[in-house]
């Protein structure tokens, strides 16, 4: 965001802020604000957001005063989840879109792919019908990552009963352990409504399906996508582990 990256030599901080960012950081520098610098310019992507600009990189996050420059807190990364609400409906075609998987050196799709019908049964009235569970991951007041079920007749379902898995983080908040942390909680409230299991359908090659089996789901099947690709079916026992 311009703003603050045109502004980098007014940022500023209190020996009081210096000492609170060196220790909540761990960092060895004396120079804290030339650290604050360097790592702005750096950041993966800069969020204005209320009073202050955000910015994120290396699963950390500098806040600053957008009126005086103050650097407010540099901090790791630590996104809230809780359960999705109404309100969130509306990102959720965003999350679908960010749930598509694309493999490397391939171009990436059209946002308008998610009002393909066989995407869009994923998120289309959502929160109308049994099995319309969901999580969100809050970060400074933005959501930056999303799962949700729904029993659904799509690529993943296996049967009527059992609510299908989408989940998705921005990409500037991927592998910080956000996903994890909003499967377990989702598992907890699929497990509250009384369901036993849980599905999902997975590109093979997708890096996503080493994230699937640490939490626990297992390749039930193996079958071809629209596009002929393979695709993985898994499912998790929500009463089998601990997770
Ligand atoms: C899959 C995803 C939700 C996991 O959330 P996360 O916060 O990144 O995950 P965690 O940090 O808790 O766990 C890291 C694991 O996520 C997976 N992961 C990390 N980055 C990924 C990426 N860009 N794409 C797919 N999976 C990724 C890997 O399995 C990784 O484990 P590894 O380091 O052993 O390879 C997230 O990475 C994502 O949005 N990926 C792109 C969308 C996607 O593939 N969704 C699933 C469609 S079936």
């Amino acid at each position: 965001m311009q703003g603050l990256t045109a502004n980098l030599d007014k940022l500023h901080t209190t020996d009081l802020g210096a000492e609170r960012i060196r220790r909540s950081l761990n960092l060895q520098t004396d120079d804290v604000v030339l650290w604050c610098k360097e790592f702005v310019k750096q950041a993966d992507i800069i969020i204005g957001q209320g009073r202050n600009w955000y910015a994120y990189g290396r699963g950390m996050v500098v806040t600053v005063n957008q009126k005086s420059f103050t650097i407010i807190s540099a901090q790791p990364i630590n996104a809230k989840v809780r359960p999705m609400m109404a309100s969130d409906y509306a990102c959720l075609s965003e999350f679908l879109y960010q749930a598509i998987y694309i493999p490397e050196g391939v171009q990436a799709p059209p946002r308008s792919v998610v009002n393909d019908p066989m995407l869009n049964v994923y998120i289309k009235d959502f929160g109308s019908q049994a099995g319309d569970v969901g999580v969100v991951a809050e970060q400074d007041r933005q959501v930056v990552g999303a799962a949700w079920t729904r029993i659904i007749p799509a690529y993943g379902s296996i049967d009527s009963e059992t609510p299908e898995l989408a989940v998705s983080m921005l990409p500037e908040f991927r592998g910080y352990g956000i996903g994890t942390k909003m499967l377990k909680k989702l598992f907890e409230e699929l497990r509250a409504k009384g369901y036993s299991r849980t599905s999902l359908s997975v590109q093979k090659e997708n890096p996503a399906v080493r994230f699937y089996e640490r939490l626990g789901y297992e390749i039930s099947e193996e079958k071809p996508d629209h596009a002929g690709e393979g695709d993985f079916i898994m499912v998790k026992d929500l009463n089998g582990g601990e997770l």
